[in-house]
């Protein structure tokens, strides 16, 4: 995907606000609309994205978040969501779909498996935030920050999610693996 000057410029905003703390820092929420953490308690046993941790930035979009360029991640999808990840489901994303992602700081904590941060995407009702998708975007494994609507953390992880808006607001699938064969 080819970025205009626009986004760019939009991209590097957004990397610097990350970098500024933002993400960590007091932004505003929303109340939970989805279902709550026990929904994804056995996340481990769900489909695996990412069959080798990721590290660098792959798709180019990552900027300063997800713990930037040096944390391994890895990307789960539960059985709702696992036809559209891999490809044998059209998109969009059916509702009640959750993507988690887990972020561990470096190699030594994904091997230890060592405190990763948690952030989430669950799959809404039709017309529960039109502003984000209706995907609510969670971080943290408790489920305790979620931005939907204009709130600013949704707005902070859609803004970026966008670039991957032509499948369904979801960067790692399938088809990534296989454009980058
Ligand atoms: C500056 C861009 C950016 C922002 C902001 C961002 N993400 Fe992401 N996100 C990515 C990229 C790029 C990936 C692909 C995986 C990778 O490179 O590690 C990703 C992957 C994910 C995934 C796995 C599903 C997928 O799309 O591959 C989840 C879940 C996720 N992000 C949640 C969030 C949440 C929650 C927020 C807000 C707190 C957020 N993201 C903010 C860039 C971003």
């Amino acid at each position: 995907m080819k970025l205009n000057l626009e986004q760019n410029m939009k991209l590097k905003l957004i990397s610097m606000l990350a970098l500024a703390g933002l993400l960590s820092a007091g932004m505003s929420t929303s109340s939970q609309l989805g279902p709550d953490a026990s929904t994804w308690s056995d996340y481990l046993s769900w489909y695996k994205v990412t069959p080798q941790a990721e590290t660098g930035d792959p798709t180019g979009f990552l900027g300063n978040v997800h713990d930037g360029r040096n944390a391994f991640r890895q990307i789960y999808v539960n059985s709702l969501g696992a036809g559209v990840n891999q490809g044998t489901q059209g998109l969009p994303y059916p509702e009640g779909t959750i993507l988690v992602k887990e972020s561990f700081n470096n190699e030594t904590a994904l091997e230890a498996r060592r405190s990763p941060d948690l952030t989430l995407m669950v799959d809404l009702a039709s017309g529960q935030s039109p502003e984000t998708g209706d995907w609510e975007y969670v971080m943290g494994a408790d489920g305790a920050r979620c931005g939907t609507g204009d709130s600013g953390l949704g707005t902070f992880c859609r803004d970026c999610h966008l670039f991957a808006a032509a499948h369904d607001y979801n960067f790692i699938n399938s088809a990534f693996y296989e454009r980058n064969q």
